[in-house]
C-alpha cells in the first residue's frame, strides 16, 4: 500500500466483515489483538465504523497478545490502558469479553495463569483473526529470538533491542520493564487468519528477513511462513527491501 492509513482501512473492513458474518451465524467472533503504533489506525477505523455505521461488538471476544510484567492496569504504559484508550472505551464490547494478560499476577501464579489464558482461547473456539505487529528483533507478540514454534502463553525476558525501542515512551531505558507475558508462537499460529502490519523504512530489514529468510527461531516471525492464511500488510517503506 502507498501508506499506512489506506492499508489500515482495508484491514479494519476485513475485521468488520468477519464480525458481521459471525453475527449472522449467531456466533462469537474471537479476535487476537496487538498494541503499539502499527494497529492504531485500524482501531481508529473500527471505532468510526461503530460510531458512524452501526458496527456492534456485542459478539466480539478479544485476547490481547501481551503485557509488560510487572505492570499495573492503571499505568499509562500498560497495554491494558492502551487498548482502552484506542478501542475498548469507544465501542460496545461487553467488558467481560476483554482478555489482556494481567501484568500484576503474582509470581507464583503466573505459570498457571498463562496455561489458563491459552485454555480460555481454546474454550471459546480458538482465534478467528489475529492482528500482529513486528518488532525489529523479529518478535511477534513478545516472542523474542529463541522462542520455540510450539511455545504457549508464558512469561519472557525482553530483548535489549525491544527495550531500547520502548525507552523513549518510558522516558529512559531503566524504566522499561525487563519482562512481559506473551501469547506463544503456537497460540498465534493456531489462529484461523493472521494479518501482520508493518509501516516505514525501519521495519524494511526485518520484513525482508521474515518473508524471504529461512524459517528460524532467530527470527520468530518467520514461523508465519508455515501458516496457511497469513497476510503481511505493508506500506512502501516496510516493503522497500523485498526482492
Ligand atoms: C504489541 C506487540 C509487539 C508489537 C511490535 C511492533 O502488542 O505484540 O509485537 O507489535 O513490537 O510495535 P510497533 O507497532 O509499535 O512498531
Amino acid at each position: 500500500f502507498n501508506d499506512a492509513y489506506e492499508a489500515s482501512i482495508v484491514v479494519a473492513h476485513e475485521i468488520a466483515q468477519l464480525i458481521r458474518q459471525k453475527q449472522v451465524e449467531n456466533k462469537p467472533c474471537i479476535l487476537g489483538l496487538a498494541t503499539g503504533s502499527s494497529p492504531t489506525k485500524v482501531y481508529e477505523e473500527l471505532v468510526r465504523l461503530h460510531k458512524e455505521e452501526g458496527l456492534s461488538f456485542y459478539n466480539v471476544i478479544t485476547f490481547n497478545l501481551d503485557e509488560y510484567y510487572p505492570m499495573s492496569k492503571e499505568s499509562v504504559h500498560s497495554y491494558w490502558y492502551f487498548m482502552h484508550e484506542h478501542l475498548f472505551n469507544h465501542i460496545d464490547i461487553p467488558s467481560k469479553n476483554i482478555n489482556i494478560p494481567d501484568g500484576m499476577i503474582a509470581q507464583d501464579e503466573v505459570i498457571q495463569y498463562c496455561l489458563d489464558y491459552d485454555r480460555k482461547i481454546e474454550e471459546v473456539g480458538g482465534l478467528d483473526f489475529q492482528l500482529l505487529g513486528i518488532g525489529r528483533t523479529g518478535h511477534i507478540g513478545f516472542n523474542e529470538p529463541g522462542s520455540h514454534q510450539n511455545s504457549g502463553t508464558r512469561i519472557i525476558t525482553l530483548d535489549h533491542v525491544t527495550r531500547a525501542d520502548a525507552a523513549p515512551s518510558f522516558l529512559g531505558l531503566s524504566n522499561v520493564p525487563k519482562r512481559a507475558i506473551t501469547m506463544g508462537i503456537q497460540t498465534v499460529r493456531k489462529s484461523k487468519r493472521i494479518v501482520l502490519l508493518a509501516w516505514g523504512q525501519n521495519k524494511a530489514e526485518i520484513i525482508k528477513e521474515t518473508v524471504e529468510g529461512e524459517v528460524s527461531s532467530e527470527v520468530p516471525a518467520t514461523y508465519l511462513q508455515e501458516h496457511n492464511n497469513t497476510t503481511f500488510v505493508l506500506d512502501n517503506g516496510a516493503a522497500s527491501q523485498l526482492t
